[in-house]
């Protein structure tokens, strides 16, 4: 339903691959709720990916960007504000890739490399963005900027290795630019700690479906799906939420702030007479 609460809005997504990606979800809320954007992901991203489909249907141009070449980004802002006829109120930052987990590293073998580069998609990239944008001052006062994290920043996830890392510094970079872009524009910059979600960056972890499983258990609401996390997302762009930055915000069904809960105790009773049962069948 449209309340058309970012009527007038422009702004940048970035991190839109197919229909599972938070980005995708956030750009079909944004312009049912009145926004006009330009949509960006990486050159490869473009080629292997459904973007031009989702640019149709959203009427919104497609523009390259390695995120973490500051002169591709240069090049996206400075197009995105002359095809937007303006400067922006909202740009997402929905971008996160880890070679060590794709290759399977544990955390004591990470390739170091890969570690940089890790830390350079997945975190420094959201500076690099906030940078340009700052440069070439394309944010309008009362902006919204938000990148997107997960509980692995404060809690060990053992399989998600580098990329907690990655994100424990993506949410500093939110405080730490946050002050910066508050001072300077009045404008917020947020990271969202989303729920497990069945996409392509979040099936690339090792024992994924287990740690989807689990949180679900764990959450009193389940997991928060992508489409309901594109609503959140919008609601930071809109002017509702004007004051509220340099936050990490969890968007999880309660999961944070759970200690254990009644499902996985369940679980955990289950297999253990499952256990019990298969001793006494060796006996
Ligand atoms: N899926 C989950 O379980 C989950 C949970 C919490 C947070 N997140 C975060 O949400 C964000 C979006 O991920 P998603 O789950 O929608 O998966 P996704 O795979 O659909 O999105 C990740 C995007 O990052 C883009 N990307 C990778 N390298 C890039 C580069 N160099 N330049 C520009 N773009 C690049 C990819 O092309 C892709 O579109 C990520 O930051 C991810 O870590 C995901």
């Amino acid at each position: 339903m449209s309340f058309n609460m970012l009527k007038g809005k422009k702004g940048i997504i970035f991190g839109a691959l197919d229909e599972n990606s938070i980005a995708w979800q956030t750009a079909l809320v944004a312009k049912e709720q009145g926004a006009e954007f330009v949509l960006s992901n990486a050159p490869i991203a473009l080629r292997m990916g459904k973007i031009q489909e989702l640019g149709e249907q959203c009427d919104a141009k497609v523009i390259p960007a390695d995120a973490t070449s500051v002169e591709d980004l240069e090049k996206l802002f400075s197009e995105a504000t002359e095809i937007l006829g303006g400067k922006l109120d909202f740009v997402l930052h929905s971008i996160g890739m880890s070679p060590n987990v794709r290759k399977k590293k544990p955390y004591g073998e990470l390739d170091y490399k890969l570690y940089m580069k890790t830390l350079d998609i997945s975190a420094l990239s959201f500076h690099k963005v906030m940078h340009v944008a700052e440069k070439q001052d394309v944010m309008n006062e009362w902006g919204s900027i938000v990148g997107l994290s997960y509980i692995a920043a404060q809690r060990v996830f053992p399989f998600y290795t580098d990329m907690a890392d990655a994100k424990s510094l993506l949410e500093s970079i939110a405080r730490s630019y946050g002050y910066r872009f508050g001072k300077a524009k009045n404008v917020r910059v947020n990271t969202i700690s989303q729920s497990p979600t069945v996409t392509k960056a979040g099936g690339g972890i090792k024992g994924f479906d287990v740690f989807f499983d689990y949180a679900e258990k764990m959450s009193p609401m389940g997991n928060a799906p992508a489409d309901e996390c594109a609503k959140y997302i919008v609601s930071l762009f809109s002017d509702f939420t004007r004051f509220v930055t340099m936050q990490n915000l969890y968007h999880d069904g309660g999961f944070s702030t759970t200690g254990i809960s009644e499902d996985v105790v369940e679980m955990i009773l289950d297999a253990k007479a499952r256990e019990d049962e298969e001793k006494k069948d060796e006996e």
